[in-house]
């Protein structure tokens, strides 16, 4: 690889929950942002978005009001997918539609100068080596998944295709471990990697329990946060991942591996059709109050 090993210039695709929070760890970890947005508006939200988290860091005391400042002066987000050019390494987190993610990778290929730049996805499920194939250097694709919400979830699962190169591997995972300070496991590349391929049906089921009749959500989430110690129940995380990525994941999942465990329930589709996607649309199977 021609870059040096520490990376110092990361670019983010995408500010929704994910990519805001992927780059408000990259840029508290002292690295240098761009951030790509769609439009004006999105740029504003995505803005947003950033800056609450980071208000609540300094709320809960993670976070000097000085780190503040200097946090949000190393994020630079804008609509202009050229000024990934210089970037080192960046990380794809754009909805989790395989169709979108193949676009953005063949922009990013097309758009990064640097020919050893770690070009990364933070798919939940889809097979990093369909994205590996839609460019040009399908060696520098990797998988680096992280977790909701990313200044506070300590994993990173990594995920290599067939084709990753080992310095690729080695810079993705330095960058995670040693500059974000997230806890890294390696998966295979299969749909649903480690940990998704474990939560999904997990979630599908507490929600195929509240069609059928058989608890109410209060009581499903309740019982797994009062009998099982969980932080929250299945029902609030769906909301918190967003159903909208729930069904995504799910079917991404079904498709590599015709499971009936991993198909969305019909409930779940039907509230995406409705637009009751959790907490970002404020109704999933919770309400949420606009402020949050
Ligand atoms: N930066 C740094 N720290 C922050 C922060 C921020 N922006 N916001 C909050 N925190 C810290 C708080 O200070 C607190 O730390 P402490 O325990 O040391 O005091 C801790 O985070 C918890 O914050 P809160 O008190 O605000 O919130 P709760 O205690 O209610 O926890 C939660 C909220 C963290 C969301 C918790 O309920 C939780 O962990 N839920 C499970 C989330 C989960 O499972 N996520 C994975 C989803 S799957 C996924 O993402 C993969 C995708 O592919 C689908």
């Amino acid at each position: 690889m021609s870059t040096s090993r520490e990376v110092a210039r990361v670019g983010v695709v995408g500010c929704g929950l994910m990519g805001s929070g992927i780059a408000e760890v990259s840029a508290r970890a002292g690295l240098d942002v761009v951030v790509i947005e769609a439009d004006e508006r999105a740029v504003q939200a995505g803005r947003s978005r950033i800056e609450a988290s980071v208000d609540q860091a300094v709320r809960r005391g993670k976070l000097s009001e000085a780190r503040r400042a200097e946090t949000l002066d190393r994020i630079r987000i804008t609509w202009e997918p050229d000024e990934l050019v210089d970037r080192q390494l960046v990380v794809e987190a754009v909805p989790e539609v395989e169709a979108i993610k193949l676009d953005t990778f063949r922009t990013i290929d097309k758009v990064v100068a640097d020919e050893g730049a770690v070009l990364a996805s933070n798919t939940s499920s889809i097979p990093i080596m369909k994205l590996a194939m839609a460019t040009r250097r399908p060696e520098h694709i990797i998988g680096i998944h992280f977790f909701n919400p990313v200044p506070v979830l300590p994993l990173v699962e990594l995920v290599p295709s067939l084709l990753t190169s080992p310095t690729v591997v080695e810079v993705a995972s330095s960058f995670a471990s040693g500059t974000l300070g997230k806890h890294v496991i390696r998966s295979q590349d299969r749909a649903g990697f480690v940990v998704n391929a474990l939560l999904i049906p997990y979630l599908l089921s507490s929600i195929r329990m509240l069609e059928s009749g058989f608890a109410t959500a209060e009581d499903i989430d309740t019982g797994m946060m009062q009998g099982c110690a969980h932080p929250m129940g299945p029902l609030a995380l769906a909301d918190l991942v967003g159903l909208d990525t729930v069904m995504a994941v799910a079917a991404s999942m079904y498709q590599e591996f015709k499971e009936p465990l991993y198909a969305p329930p019909p409930m779940l589709m039907r509230m995406v059709d409705a637009g009751l996607l959790g907490r970002k649309s404020g109704r999933g199977f919770h309400q949420y109050p606009p402020s949050g």
